[in-house]
């Protein structure tokens, strides 16, 4: 393969797999509505497809285009991700649904380089949304695509550092076809997804099997290099479950930072003693019942280990001292924008 010549062999080949073998019923495809093909991509960046879904389908029936995005309430955007994590996600979406009403006039960028300056659109992303929804000739490199150029050109190296991830977009850009993008571009994840998988990769049945040099080397096993492994930190907190009656306090997040935005339970360390934070910081008279099992949470760069601490509250201030914090019934604080961790620790006290 020359520089800069597309190896029409491999795309060409993958093309007609993907016709034929590829997936061709996801909500999203099918369309050729940037909006619908943005959101999903978003929600497909740390999400597993049979996970996505229902998100997918209860995002797109309350906001169908970007309109109702930008004119939502960040609440209720992320109330429809709570749940999914990685909730800058939905706080980015948001933000750039705004900016295309006032920068765009409404109508989502087709120029590349606009596609990338919204929040939340990397190089790969907008090269997904540009050649599914736009036909432009656009490589994308998500970690299943780095997997399988790794191993079918036989690439050694962590496939995150910037040496090794600069050659893979050099040489992903030298693949890219000149006309069925669509297909192209589905045929790349589909494969990486179904076929050139992480364990076990199917190469008997893979249309790229008489080139791949992993296969050839019997190397498929050892590519991609893992990542050099750090311990990832453990840290503790002890959330307060402020009880009264049926109802529990909630207390919102910062803007930045873990769970942004979210509803989430007051927290202390665990020197604090929680019937003295409950009375300083919320003016509560309260009593302690037994914490509940810990739960243990694993974010991407450490492990969180949450006791959940009852509290009973004897009596509820008439007013909210502070707007952060607000009363629900429990079931109400179920449905409410939540992390995961905490919904669970909601589910369990009212089962
Ligand atoms: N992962 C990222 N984008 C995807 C898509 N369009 N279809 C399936 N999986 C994906
Ligand atoms: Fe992946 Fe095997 Fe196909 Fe090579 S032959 S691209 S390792 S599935």
């Amino acid at each position: 393969m020359t520089n800069n010549v597309p190896d029409s062999d491999f795309s060409s080949r993958l093309i007609a797999w993907q016709k034929i073998h590829g997936r061709h019923d996801l909500p999203w495809q099918n369309t050729q509505d940037p909006y619908a093909i943005w959101i999903s991509e978003i929600m497909l960046q740390q999400t597993q497809v049979t996970a996505v879904i229902a998100y997918y389908a209860r995002f797109m029936a309350r906001f169908p285009n970007i309109a109702t995005l930008a004119n939502a309430s960040q609440e209720e955007v992320l109330q429809h991700w709570s749940g999914l994590g990685y909730y800058s996600r939905a706080r980015n979406l948001h933000n750039a649904a705004q900016v295309i009403m006032d920068e765009h006039k409404g109508e989502f960028p087709q120029d590349f380089e606009q596609i990338q300056a919204l929040s939340g659109i990397g190089r790969s992303t907008a090269a997904a949304i540009a050649s599914f929804a736009f036909q432009q000739n656009q490589t994308i490199l998500d970690g299943n695509v780095k997997r399988v150029l790794a191993r079918h050109f036989l690439i050694e190296g962590w496939t995150g550092s910037p040496t090794i991830e600069k050659a893979l977009w050099t040489l992903a850009e030298t693949l890219v076809p000149s006309q069925d993008m669509v297909a192209y571009t589905q045929g790349l994840m589909d494969l990486g997804a179904t076929i050139c998988s992480r364990s076990n990769p199917k190469c008997e049945i893979c249309p790229l099997q008489s080139s791949c040099k992993a296969f050839a080397e019997n190397k498929t096993k050892t590519l991609p290099t893992p990542k050099p492994r750090k311990a990832i930190p453990q840290k503790q907190t002890t959330m307060l479950l402020l009880l009264n009656g049926n109802e529990v306090m909630l207390e919102k997040r910062p803007q930045s930072g873990i769970w942004a935005g979210l509803w989430s339970l007051p927290e202390i360390s665990m020197q604090d003693i929680p019937t003295e934070m409950a009375l300083n910081k919320f003016g509560l008279e309260v009593e302690a019942e037994e914490p509940l099992a810990t739960i243990q949470h694993v974010f991407t760069h450490f492990k969180l280990e949450i006791v959940p601490q009852p509290l009973q509250v004897m009596l509820k201030p008439h007013k909210n001292k502070s707007a952060n914090t607000i009363w629900l019934p429990i079931e109400d604080a179920i449905g409410a924008a939540l992390p995961t961790p905490v919904r669970n620790i909601l589910l369990n006290l009212n089962r």
